[in-house]
């Protein structure tokens, strides 16, 4: 299974800073997820929240400010001291680095709860500008985005996030297959063997979040899946070698 550093090295460092997504790397996994919003002059940036109050020192919604003012903001500041500041990445900057490196990227578009305009065509235009394009996999629990995406690029991979709430049945192969999805990304209680076959019969890959233990990541490895999410990519690496070493 494909180990996705979920939000960068989030386990142990500030999620979704260049720190996080560095200290990824150095494990020797081989992708990093990330989470993208727009600024209100038009800027992705990489964040999990809609606001800055849980992750930084300062609160407001990132659509109503602009860059130069979410670069004020220390996005280690859960850690009280432990880590230098942290600017909230932008995405450009993200892709600037992992350019130079072998990673493969998940690019989690949040639209979820904010509509911003045109994300899909801003970051497509980043990840042509540096070449990303083969080493990345779009998702989104609006698939609306991916849709939106999806007119702009039609090559681009696209991983179909669903909620628990939704019901396993909601959103599987078919619907992958029908919308042009080439993923599906459920949470881990969702997952059977049943509809891990389903999507590997029409080619639908299988990706779950968060996978923080080893009992579930061996349960996942059992049923076939393609890739897990995880905080913590290096204890990852070592259940991924216990399995496949049948241990
Ligand atoms: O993409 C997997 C996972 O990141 C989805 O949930 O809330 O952590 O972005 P969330
Ligand atoms: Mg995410």
């Amino acid at each position: 299974m494909k180990i996705f550093a979920h939000r960068g090295y989030s386990g142990l460092f500030p999620e979704n800073t260049m720190l996080a997504y560095k200290e990824a790397e150095k494990t020797g996994c081989e992708a990093i997820e990330l989470d993208c919003h727009l600024t209100k002059d038009g800027e992705v940036v990489v964040i999990h929240d809609e606001t800055l109050k849980r992750t930084t020192d300062k609160d407001g919604a990132i659509g109503y400010m602009t860059a130069a003012e979410l670069r004020e903001a220390n996005a280690a500041s859960l850690y009280e001291g432990r880590y230098p500041f942290q600017p909230i990445p932008t995405f450009d900057e993200y892709c600037e680095w992992v350019a130079q490196t072998e990673m493969f990227t998940n690019v989690e578009i949040k639209t979820d709860l904010v509509p911003y305009p045109k994300i899909e065509e801003k970051i497509w235009s980043i990840v042509e500008r540096h070449g990303l394009g083969e080493r990345m996999l779009f998702s989104c629990f609006n698939h609306v985005s991916l849709l939106n995406l999806k007119k702009i690029a039609p090559q681009a991979r696209l991983g179909a996030l669903v909620w628990e709430e939704a019901g396993a049945r909601a959103f599987l192969a078919d619907y992958c297959k029908e919308y042009g999805f080439s993923a599906w990304h459920p949470s881990a209680s969702m997952v059977t063997k049943e509809n891990v076959d389903e999507c590997h019969s029409v080619g639908v890959e299988v990706n779950v979040w968060t996978v923080n233990d080893f009992t579930t990541f061996t349960r996942l490895h059992e049923m076939g899946c393609d890739g897990v999410f995880t905080d913590y990519p290096e204890a990852a690496l070592v259940w991924r070698e216990r399995v496949n070493n049948g241990k």
